[in-house]
């Protein structure tokens, strides 16, 4: 039995007539770029994600990018972002001149530790402005928003969420991540939860100046055609994505609670072969075992609403090489999200921060592995893939 890391044909079989239609509309209507059916999408995710507005834009890296621009993020001001990430994180606050400081993840959830924010804004506040934090909601995870929220207040900081991989994950308390921040910067990329026909992204925000001031320079800057305020570029969304997500903005959930029962079906599986869960690291040193997510999240999700969308399900193993190499003579995908941490990164060699100490990013890079968990999976295919992990442990 093969079993791909995704399968996007077998999600489009599931709702080919709609999509469908909707392709062969915007091929009728020649109506390519912005337009009736950006609006209605952007009116369905500011619906979906709780904020007072949704600006459709050209990627998921152009919306950290535009956000960043029009909250006047420029050359010499610094930027705190986890080592451990996608690159476009880092990557966009290096376009504008701006200086990324790294620090260190959660060993638990994998995101942004708290307690390394502070230490940076301490270490960094005399030399660089300091003026943003981007939480990386990874893998669909929230990131411990209370802690990012109340350091920023304190020293007076934007907070970008970086909500690529998290569309639909829930806080704590409810609260579509997204909704949080200053504003939130999300993906459609075609492996994304939400998954367009090419590139796409959305910046979620409640403030109506910024919200317009976005607007404004998603088309180079002009309110009105030509003449141009502010600085600009052409972050514009097209009209056939946002009619494909229009079609498939209704099934999110659907799919999201699919992912969360193939994680948990993975996760009792692993646990009756002595899996160890990452809230108990310890057990994780024997060679012969993996750690799995942490299920804080689901014992939350009783208490509070909480909701992981599992755009990844992410393992740990000490050999990692070996376990891929089994997988793929098995006919299983699998990814390691992300091998190297940004401060080892070659471009990044003259940020300042790359000589401070990740312990938590080195250790997750090395061992991290994510395994299929996209809602088409039938329990067949997570009990194969399941079955393979353990007979190479
Ligand atoms: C965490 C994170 N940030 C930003 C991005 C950038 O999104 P896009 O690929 O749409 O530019 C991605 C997408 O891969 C991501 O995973």
């Amino acid at each position: 039995m093969n079993v791909p890391l995704l399968d996007l044909k077998a999600q489009y079989q599931t709702i080919k007539p709609e999509l469908d239609a909707a392709v062969l509309r915007v091929a009728e209507s020649q109506y390519f770029i912005l337009g009736p059916d950006v609006e209605a999408l952007e009116k369905n995710i500011a619906a979906f994600i709780g904020t007072k507005h949704a600006i459709g834009v050209s990627s998921g890296t152009d919306a950290l990018l535009l956000a960043m621009m029009a909250l006047g993020i420029g050359p010499g001001d610094g930027v705190i972002v986890p080592t451990f990430s996608f690159f476009a994180t880092a990557g966009v606050v290096s376009r504008l001149n701006a200086v990324p400081i790294f620090v260190d993840i959660d060993p638990v959830s994998y995101n942004i530790a708290p307690a390394a924010i502070e230490r940076a804004i301490a270490q960094y506040k005399d030399t660089v402005a300091i003026k943003a934090i981007v939480p990386v909601h990874l893998y669909g995870q929230s990131a411990d928003m209370d802690a990012i929220m109340a350091i920023a207040a304190a020293h007076n900081l934007h907070v970008i969420e970086d909500a690529a991989q998290a569309i639909g994950t829930e806080y704590k308390d409810g609260r579509k991540v997204g909704s949080i921040g200053t504003v939130g910067c999300f993906s459609f990329f075609p492996s994304k939860n939400l998954g367009g026909y090419g590139d796409g992204g959305v910046i979620t925000v409640n403030d109506d100046a910024l919200a317009q001031r976005i607007r404004i320079m998603r088309v180079h800057g002009g309110e009105k055609q030509y003449y141009h305020q502010v600085i600009g570029g052409n972050f514009r969304l097209d009209a056939l994505q946002a009619a494909v997500l229009n079609v498939k903005l209704p099934h999110l959930n659907g799919w999201s609670d699919g992912r969360r029962r193939n994680a948990a079906l993975y996760t009792r599986l692993f646990m009756e072969h002595g899996a160890a869960e990452a809230e108990g690291r310890q057990a994780f040193d024997a060679k012969n075992r993996i750690l799995l997510p942490a299920r804080v999240h689901e014992a939350a999700a009783m208490e509070h609403n909480y909701r992981h969308i599992y755009n990844q399900y992410c393992i740990r193993v000490q050999n990692r090489d070996g376990l891929v190499q089994h997988l793929r003579d098995a006919g299983i995908g699998c990814a390691v999200y992300y091998p190297v941490p940004f401060h080892e990164q070659e471009c990044f060699a003259d940020v300042p921060s790359v000589h401070d100490v990740f312990p938590v990013s080195d250790d997750v890079c090395a061992t991290i592995l994510a395994l299929p968990v996209y809602p088409e999976l039938t329990e067949e295919m997570v009990a194969h893939v399941a079955e393979a992990v353990v007979s190479f442990m």
